[in-house]
């Protein structure tokens, strides 16, 4: 890793916190990072006072440092190693971005070439994997399949699994990064009962990864260079995204010392939630169920009642307080791709604009600040391009692999790093006398 880390530094600024049953006063240093809001350090907190910081959801808590991605959710800005999201979906491609953020630059042509060669040359499975998949049901939901094959690779690749072995590391991230796309194309070739297509090495990574969704034996599969463009775009915009669930969990699982395919598999399960990597999924059988502009009021009105737990899929966001900027990239790729596939009047397309700009408009979302988030577009996108729902959080999954394995090596390289252990606000019963079970009522 040879990224340039700007370091936090601590400043002469403290904050104090006053016991006003004792009146004790404790003092905590304030740290700065590069830029974002400064942080407290309590990692003294309960060594110097005895009390823990209560903070479910850890609305308020930041994990770790890192140099990764920096989201302003004021501004809707959004930064991988310092770049902002809108140039990279312009101007780079999927391996570019990768590269960017497993090693903190960009690559020039040489290293661009070197990394999609090594990248391409472990896109193959394990031959043995093959049957792994015969164990599952074929009505398996492709996203269990994900985390059943992704976490059986520490079971094949026992060469890249010592996490104190910076080679080993890299190479599990490579493996993890080039063979996604086909644990995800055979998890979808095993649901429909087609032959799984091997990897192509001589095409891109996104253009292969449509060739195995899409290819079969017995005809010639054609690339559409606007969807594998418009795929490679999508797959920047979900690359990354700082201390989500899903990379929370990958770096909880990982801080114990656990192999790379386990935590990376892990990290799935938790992007699996409709709150999280499956709201695209949950978005689009939301516009289904709508079904028609003339309901979309009623949908406001449920998701507006706070005796009603519907939410409006695909709005909201923990840090976004703004419109997120991938949702603009993805609304427009939206349009982009449904042009060049001829698609006029997408009724769900129309629905999702009627929607957003219902929503946008009602006092109810503008005071709470709920936006249109990366998901909102994504499924309309997909669904044009012919992949089917069940596939949509697979696709997210495949794309957040790289900001995994990016963040879970920054973590194994961080000196100050310690098995994540929160603490508790316990509420149960306080010691009691055991009674045997003739003496129980
Ligand atoms: N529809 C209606 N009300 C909402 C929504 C929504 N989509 N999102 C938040 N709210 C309300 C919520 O009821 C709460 O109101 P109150 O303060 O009166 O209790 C307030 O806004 C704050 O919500 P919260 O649940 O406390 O916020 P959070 O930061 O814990 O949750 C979220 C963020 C993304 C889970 C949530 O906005 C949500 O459930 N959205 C729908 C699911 C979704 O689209 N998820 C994808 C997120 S982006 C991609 C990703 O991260 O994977």
């Amino acid at each position: 890793m040879n990224e340039k880390v700007v370091k936090s530094s601590s400043s002469n600024r403290t904050v104090t916190l006053v016991d006003n049953a004792t009146g004790r006063e404790f003092s905590f240093p304030v740290i700065s990072g590069s830029v974002g809001p400064d942080v407290i350090d309590l990692r003294n907190l309960y060594q110097d006072t005895g009390f823990f910081t209560f903070d479910p959801g850890y609305t308020s808590t930041g994990s770790c440092e890192s140099a990764i991605t920096f989201i302003d959710g004021n501004e809707g800005t959004l930064l991988y190693r310092g770049y902002p999201i809108q140039d990279l979906a312009e101007h780079s491609d999927f391996m570019e971005a990768c590269y960017l953020l497993l090693y903190g630059d960009l690559p020039n042509a040489e290293q661009k070439r070197r990394f999609e060669h090594d990248i391409t040359y472990h896109t193959m499975l394990h031959e043995q994997m093959h049957e792994f998949y015969d164990g599952f049901r074929r009505d398996s939901h492709p996203m269990a399949v994900m985390v059943g094959v992704v976490g059986a690779l520490s079971a094949f690749y026992h060469d890249s699994t010592d996490i104190t072995n910076p080679r080993h590391r890299m190479i599990a991230s490579y493996r993890m990064i080039a063979k996604m796309p086909t644990i995800a194309a055979w998890a979808y070739k095993y649901a429909i009962g087609q032959p799984f297509i091997y990897p192509r090495n001589e095409l891109k990574y996104s253009e292969n990864f449509l060739h195995m969704l899409f290819a079969n034996p017995c005809e010639p599969y054609v690339i559409n260079p606007v969807l594998a463009r418009a795929l490679d775009r999508i797959l920047i915009l979900h690359a990354d995204h700082e201390q989500n669930a899903s990379t929370s969990t990958v770096r909880l699982a990982g801080s114990s010392g656990a192999n790379p395919f386990a935590c990376i598999a892990a990290g799935i399960a938790s992007l699996w939630g409709p709150a999280h990597g499956g709201a695209n999924e949950a978005v689009l059988r939301m516009l289904e169920e709508i079904g028609d502009k003339s309901r979309v009021p009623e949908y406001v009105k449920r998701a507006k009642d706070p005796d009603d737990p519907f939410r409006l899929m695909g709005f909201g966001h923990r840090v976004y307080k703004n419109y997120d900027p991938r949702a603009r990239i993805m609304r427009q790729t939206c349009y982009e791709v449904l042009d060049e596939l001829g698609v006029r009047d997408e009724p769900l397309l129309e629905l999702a604009m009627s929607l957003e700009n219902i929503a946008l408009d009602d006092e109810f979302f503008v005071k709470k600040k709920l936006y249109p988030n990366v998901d909102f577009y994504s499924g309309i996108i997909f669904k044009a391009m012919g992949i089917p729902l069940s596939m949509f959080t697979v696709l997210f999954a495949v794309a957040r692999t790289v900001g995994w394995v990016a963040q879970w090596n920054e973590m194994i390289e961080d000196p100050t790093q310690k098995i994540g252990r929160p603490r508790q606000l316990y509420t149960g019963a306080t010691r009691r006398e055991y009674k045997l079970l003739a003496q129980r009522a």
